[in-house]
């Protein structure tokens, strides 16, 4: 959800002002993945990386999704969203895990769009992670199928398409592991103008696309 900074540098507001701009993108996409029917939606909106930060900014990000969790989990339930969170959750701050188990106990049951927060994520801890899991299981040889069933999207399939706002051509550490043969789509939209035309306009790219998962 890359271009919450430049979105509000533009207008001559502080950056917290795109973030919340941000967060209002976070419901409109939510609900447009539900209604196009879209199986999971994961966003990544803090990464392990993002703690780099200013203090001020830090703290306004992690107060900001407590609010949003805590706005919107009646209307996540009602449109039937389940909520996920993948990432180093332990060491995010006490009130944000609460809020957080709090709204993915409410959504549990539910059956529609999957919504993953990458919250404190970075895909070579996670992978990392899974290792080291797969060591305390007792595995000295590790398989793919180790790594997969210890990383924190376990049980959730690869993603098909992998939506980067702002145009940036990187990475950032995103699902490394799971990404290996997703389709990238690059678009200028910054973050906080992300609408649903532009969701249907990567998958309509996304359609068009030729994928041989490495075959012919
Ligand atoms: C990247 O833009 C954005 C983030 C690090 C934060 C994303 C968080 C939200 C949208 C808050 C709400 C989230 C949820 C899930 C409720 P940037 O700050 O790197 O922008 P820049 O590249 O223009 O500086």
């Amino acid at each position: 959800m890359d271009g919450n900074g430049r979105w509000a540098r533009k207008k001559g507001f502080p950056r917290i002002y795109g973030h919340r701009a941000g967060a209002e993108a976070v419901r409109s996409t939510v609900r447009a993945a539900g209604e196009l029917g879209i199986e999971v939606l994961t966003l990544y909106a803090f990464s392990t990386e993002n703690w780099l930060r200013p203090q001020t900014e830090t703290r306004a990000l992690m107060g900001l999704l407590r609010m949003t969790l805590r706005r919107e989990v009646i209307e996540l339930n009602r449109n039937n969203v389940r909520l996920r969170a993948i990432g180093r959750i332990h060491e995010l701050p006490q009130n944000v895990r609460d809020e957080l188990e709090r709204c993915v106990d409410i959504t549990r049951s539910n059956s529609g769009l999957i919504l993953n927060l990458a919250l404190n994520y970075g895909g070579r801890q996670d992978i990392l992670d899974a290792v080291n899991a797969s060591i305390k299981q007792g595995k000295k040889t590790i398989e793919e199928e180790d790594i997969s069933r210890n990383l924190t999207t376990a049980g959730l399939s690869d993603p098909d398409l992998l939506i980067r706002t702002s145009g940036e051509y990187r990475i950032s550490n995103f699902l490394l592991w799971q990404i290996a043969y997703a389709e990238i789509y690059v678009t200028p939209v910054l973050w906080p103008d992300f609408k649903r035309t532009h969701l249907q306009e990567a998958i309509l790219n996304y359609q068009k696309r030729e994928r041989r998962f490495g075959g012919l």
